[in-house]
């Protein structure tokens, strides 16, 4: 299995890290334990993370801040991906920002909030339906993403919550260089994309690889990980790193052992067998659907 995956022009490791949970409950307001929030992003770093996967609507400007104060300056191998098209309301509800001036804003706040004179990886965030993706065209807010690449406040483009047909119409109008959607061992709706971006040579960085706000639950899971004397959650990552070369999990989660719990997966060889088995309960098992 291969251990890297050029991401833009980067060379980054398979497992990255996902910081939105870094930020209060619903990924709104403070952190419970800031301490704990910014030693868990060094940790991250120390153990040899280089991509690690943000917004600025997470909090709102709340994991960024972290991440500036944690990591600034960064390492020179370290690409943070962020993205824009979502703002929060009062109550922490997301809605979309997809006008020309939204996005420019965003951008800014993400340049400000981060140290950054450039971002590495901008995702264009789709919010047509609450639901997952929706047809509908991006031309519009990718065209203003484009043109703000242009002038320089951004290396590399991606896409989120899209479907394929928004993938084709995106890469018409600028390179992709990622796709980020969600998806796990229990939900699968990506698996033929995940097969045409392999072959395109774009990483797919699944969102909620564990399952999100309510981890993945399975007695397959659970029996083929003591088999394996290995955890549940370093199966399910195992699983998506077999499961194609270009896909880039970014697992998230508020605790330094969880963390080296879940980065050490990459050493786990997931047997025939086991891989068998576990692509066999995708229907069965609980996720947070
Ligand atoms: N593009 C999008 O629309 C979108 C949407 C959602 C998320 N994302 C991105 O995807 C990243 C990952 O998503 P996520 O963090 O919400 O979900 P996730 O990675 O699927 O799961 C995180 C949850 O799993 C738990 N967990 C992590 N490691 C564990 C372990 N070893 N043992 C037991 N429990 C463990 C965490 O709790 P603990 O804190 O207790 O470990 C947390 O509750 C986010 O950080 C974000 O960057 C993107």
């Amino acid at each position: 299995m291969t251990t890297t995956f050029t991401l833009g022009d980067r060379t980054v490791k398979r497992i990255g890290y996902g910081a939105m949970q870094l930020a209060g409950p619903g990924a709104f307001g403070p952190p419970k334990d800031r301490d704990a929030a910014l030693a868990v992003l060094r940790e991250a770093v120390r153990a040899g993370v280089n991509h690690i996967d943000t917004s600025d609507f997470y909090g709102p400007h709340v994991t960024n801040r972290l991440i500036r104060e944690a990591l600034h300056p960064y390492p020179d191998d370290l690409v943070i991906a962020t993205k824009i098209g979502a703002r929060r309301g009062a109550d922490g509800s997301w809605r979309p920002a997809f006008s020309r001036e939204e996005l420019a804003q965003a951008v800014h706040d993400n340049l400000r909030n981060l140290g950054l004179e450039a971002l590495d990886v901008v995702n264009l965030r789709v919010m047509f339906s609450a639901h997952g993706p929706a047809e509908g065209s991006i031309e519009a807010p990718l065209t203003a993403l484009a043109e703000l690449q242009r002038q320089g406040l951004i290396r590399h483009i991606g896409l989120s919550n899209v479907t394929p047909t928004q993938i084709v119409e995106g890469r018409d109008i600028c390179e992709i260089v990622c796709v980020q959607n969600r998806y796990n061992l229990a939900h699968r709706a990506d698996d033929a994309l995940i097969d045409e971006l392999t072959g395109s040579g774009i990483a797919y960085v699944p969102f909620f690889p564990l399952g999100g706000f309510t981890p993945l639950q399975s007695s397959t899971l659970s029996d083929v990980a003591r088999s394996l004397d290995a955890t549940p959650m370093q199966v399910a990552i195992a699983w998506l790193l077999r499961r194609a070369p270009n896909i880039l999990p970014i697992p998230g989660t508020t605790s330094v052992a969880h963390l080296r719990e879940n980065l050490s997966a990459i050493k786990l060889d997931l047997p025939d067998e086991a891989t068998a088995l576990l692509n066999g309960v995708a229907a069965n098992i609980g996720s947070s659907d």
